[in-house]
């Protein structure tokens, strides 16, 4: 699409009760500036200014990789905001799109929409409507006799029967390039609240006999501006419903789809389920027939396909197919289970490869180690690789067996097929097929029961 667009985002949103500039807030990890930049872009549009402001640096960073960037210095208004573009525009012209930086939830074929709208009436503009059953705060759309929209009207502008108009201005427009700048060197700052008002560029485009366009929306919920907290956890939701049904319709199961979570950005395949309480952030990718939660989240991680990932945190794991985990797992940054390997029960695993087959069942903590295929690690194995300065890698070759209990004292490496006795601190490597063992005598004291008593009775007739 040939279109450019303005992103609106210099406004201080003091109702957020925040140190972080409104459209810094984030919505499912992504922040609330970058959902509306994402649906320019998806619509086609690669031209996209950021007008800030307030606290700019905290935005800057969100969205200097993805826009142009324009500075308002004074917040006098929509008109004064999208006129401080007037030189990014100088060689332009045909179609502007004008968005609101804090209304996340604009579909990038409403965006679409408004363009297409626009040009083929060779209108001066078109704006985005949308009926409310309460539209307080919301400027109006009057309308003439004919039902031609004459002006916007906003709330503090409004005689009563204006208040009364349910029709709205969503916040979304398409203008002609030539013909927005003319008009916004007209608009005047007075009104109710000494700005200028973008949407007063729709009457004088009128008076001037230009076409202009009205076009309301049957989904006035994609409009929606962040204002608060609340209106923040209502988008939220919003988009949640948005994302969890597209996959459903994909072929993913999910039991409570209000009680899951899923980033934007999260890839799954077909026959995924998804039980309640699960979380799924980031670059995520879940194979196809792979049941992941209940209570698990997954940040970064990829999963293949027909796993089981029960009661997880994974944060940048590899998780490859056929792989059992949890219930209670912990996979930190680096982890790779391999096919058809287990992680069970309270096991924390961080940089470090679970060979094929291999398992790590129960209370363990794997860290900088690398262990075979066909390898077990009995319950409650430690790999010590720190030392207090540095981190030691720990080798564990094929087929060997680790017995529970095990502190395995990294820099080590145990053969393969080597076993490791219970209860051993191991310090020194172990080599291929041999039993490496640490471990005291086991001593015997026969009727140590009766010596005890003894010992009791006697100390009782002292007393
Ligand atoms: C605006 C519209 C109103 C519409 C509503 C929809 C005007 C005059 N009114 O009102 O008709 O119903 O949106 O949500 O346009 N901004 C700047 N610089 C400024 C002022 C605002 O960049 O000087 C940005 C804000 O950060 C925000 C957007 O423009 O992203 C809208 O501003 P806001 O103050 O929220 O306008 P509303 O009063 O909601
Ligand atoms: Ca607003």
């Amino acid at each position: 699409m040939e279109a450019s667009a303005i992103v609106l985002a210099a406004g201080a949103g003091t109702r957020m009760k925040s140190r972080k500039p409104k459209v810094a807030h984030e919505l499912l990890g992504k922040p609330i500036i970058s959902w509306v930049i994402d649906a320019a872009r998806c619509a086609g549009i690669s031209s996209i200014i950021s007008v800030l402001g307030h606290e700019r640096e905290q935005v800057i960073p969100l969205v200097e990789a993805e826009t142009h960037l324009v500075f308002q210095e004074n917040r006098w208004g929509t008109g004064d905001a999208v006129a401080v573009c007037r030189e990014a525009f100088a060689d332009k012209t045909g179609s502007v799109v004008v968005l609101s930086g804090d209304s996340p939830l604009i579909a990038p074929e409403t965006i679409q929409s408004l363009v297409r709208c626009r040009e083929e009436a060779g209108a001066a503009m078109v704006v985005l409507t949308m009926e409310m059953d309460n539209p307080t705060g919301y400027g109006r759309i009057v309308r003439d006799a004919r039902g031609q929209v004459e002006r916007i009207v906003e709330q503090k502008d409004c005689t009563e029967a204006q208040a009364g108009i349910t029709e709205c201005n969503s916040g979304f427009y398409c203008f002609d390039i030539e013909e927005l700048f003319s008009a916004l060197s007209q608009v005047s700052n007075d009104n109710a609240q000494g700005e200028y008002y973008l949407t007063d560029v729709l009457e004088i485009c009128r008076e001037a006999g230009r076409d202009v366009i009205a076009l309301k929306t049957d989904s006035p919920e994609e409009c929606a501006g962040i204002n608060s907290r609340v209106q923040l956890a209502e988008a939220a939701t919003c988009m949640q419903r948005r994302i969890n049904k597209a996959h459903m319709v994909a072929g993913v199961t999910m039991t409570d789809p209000s009680l899951v979570w899923i980033g934007p950005d999260v890839k799954l395949s077909s026959d995924v389920e998804l039980l309640p309480l699960t979380f799924l952030m980031g670059t995520t990718v879940v194979g196809e027939g792979s049941i992941i939660g209940p209570n698990s989240r997954l940040t970064d991680t990829c999963v293949g396909s027909a796993c089981v990932v029960d009661e997880t945190v994974a944060i940048q794991a590899q998780i490859d197919d056929e792989v059992m985990c949890g219930p209670r797992t912990y996979l930190r940054p680096g982890a790779h289970l391999c096919c058809g390997s287990k992680a069970g029960t309270h096991v924390e695993i961080k940089n470090s490869t679970v060979g094929k087959g291999s398992k790590v069942p129960h209370l363990s903590y794997i860290g900088d180690a690398t262990i075979g295929v066909g390898v077990n690690i009995g319950a409650g194995t430690i790999t010590c690789n720190y030392d207090g300065a540095r981190k030691h890698k720990t080798i564990i070759g094929d087929g060997a067996f680790i017995g529970s209990d095990t502190m395995l004292v990294a820099p080590v490496s145990i053969g393969d097929e080597a076993i490791v006795g219970a209860g051993s601190t191991i310090t020194r490597d172990v080599s291929a097929r041999a039993l490496g063992l640490e471990r005291n005598k086991q001593i015997e004291i026969p009727d140590w029961k009766d010596h005890q008593r003894k010992k009791h009775e006697s100390d009782d007739r002292k007393s």
